[in-house]
């Protein structure tokens, strides 16, 4: 799965991520649902979330904290066509919406246990909690599982750092493993999952149902096809580059069309490896940070090696039989 991520993962890019790599789910980013009267869901929210591709199952992610209005908008949201609602438990920014809501609502578990009660009865397809494994205290999930169980949530997405954590440390995927062994829900890895290999290992050690990229595919949407494919080796650094100039040519055009202007245009481009996790690109990026137009991008981008080939899958081996 692509992760939510805010200001960032929006239908064009949700769309590119699609057409290139086939995640199995994308999601949008989070709906901030809030008491605004008649109109818990923000009319930018609508529009992005009815931008649903139909290759590829869409999960409408809600943030809030009042019971009614989470109720109201995930019926909204189920007739603007959302197949699957989850409830964000993990963000750690209160700054995001006014109250407890994301990962602080962690601190109030009886409201916690309402809000997801109210949004599985309302829910005729599918419903999900992406979650930290606790506000401070990382054993908290443990006490959350039975509860989730009984309620009948249909998946769970792991993110085993605590709220207070933010994102600091490292996530924890012995966590992840317990909460495998402690429920039989399906659940889903998330957190610092960087390379292939990684994303394989994490497969193989937890048991879980499934991965989901963030941050590290953000750059390098070609993550999900190393993490399927064990033949295919870590980028180079200009490959890397080379990667990222493949994700700016793919999303540019609709850039263009969805956002405000060269000046929101390009703020939203360079959202896009504003997060860059490998410090070593840091000198390639400079020239695209400092564009001011979007024909200075262009050159800069023109400037970056191009997009490497990814060879195709080895030929099964002889005798072996396909699936
Ligand atoms: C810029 C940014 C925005 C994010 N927005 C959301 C969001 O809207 N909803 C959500 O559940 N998580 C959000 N997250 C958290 C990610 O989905 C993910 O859980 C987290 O980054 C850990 O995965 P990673 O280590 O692969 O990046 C966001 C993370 C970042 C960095």
């Amino acid at each position: 799965m692509l992760a939510p991520m805010q200001g960032l993962t929006n239908w064009a890019l949700r769309k590119t991520f699609i057409d290139w790599v086939a995640p199995d789910v994308v999601w949008t980013e989070f709906l901030r649902v809030a008491s605004r009267p008649g109109k818990p869901v923000l009319p930018a929210d609508r529009k992005d979330l009815q931008s649903a591709d139909p290759n590829c199952p869409l999960v409408v992610q809600l943030i809030g904290g009042d019971p009614l209005v989470l109720e109201a908008a995930a019926k909204i949201v189920q007739n603007l066509g959302a197949r699957h609602v989850n409830l964000n438990l993990g963000c750690p920014y209160g700054r995001m919406t006014k109250g407890k809501t994301g990962g602080t609502l962690l601190q109030e578990p009886e409201r916690v246990l309402e809000i997801v009660k109210r949004l599985r009865d309302v829910t005729t397809g599918g419903f999900s909690i992406k979650m930290r494994a606790g506000y401070e205290n990382q054993e908290q999930v443990f006490e959350l599982l039975p509860e989730w169980e009984r309620i009948g949530i249909d998946f769970l997405v792991i993110h085993p750092r605590t709220v207070v954590q933010q994102y600091e440390g490292k996530a924890d995927h012995g966590i992840t493993r317990r909460v495998v062994e402690a429920t039989s829900l399906p659940v889903i890895a998330n957190g610092d999952i960087s390379s292939g290999a990684q994303g394989r290992q994490i497969l193989a050690d937890t048991g879980v149902a499934g991965l989901m990229l963030g941050r590290w595919a953000l750059m390098d949407p070609l993550l999900f096809e190393r993490v399927r494919r064990p033949d295919l080796v870590e980028p180079t650094e200009d490959e890397r580059l080379g990667i990222l100039r493949g994700l700016l040519e793919r999303v540019m055009d609709d850039y263009c069309t969805l956002f405000c202007g060269e000046v929101q245009t390009l703020h939203k481009l360079k959202n896009i490896f504003a997060l860059n996790q490998w410090p070593a690109l840091n000198p390639a990026l400079t020239s695209l940070k400092k564009a001011r137009t979007l024909k200075a991008f262009h050159r800069a981008m023109a400037g970056l090696p191009t997009v490497p080939e990814v060879p195709p899958p080895p030929a099964p081996a002889e005798g072996s039989r396909p699936d």
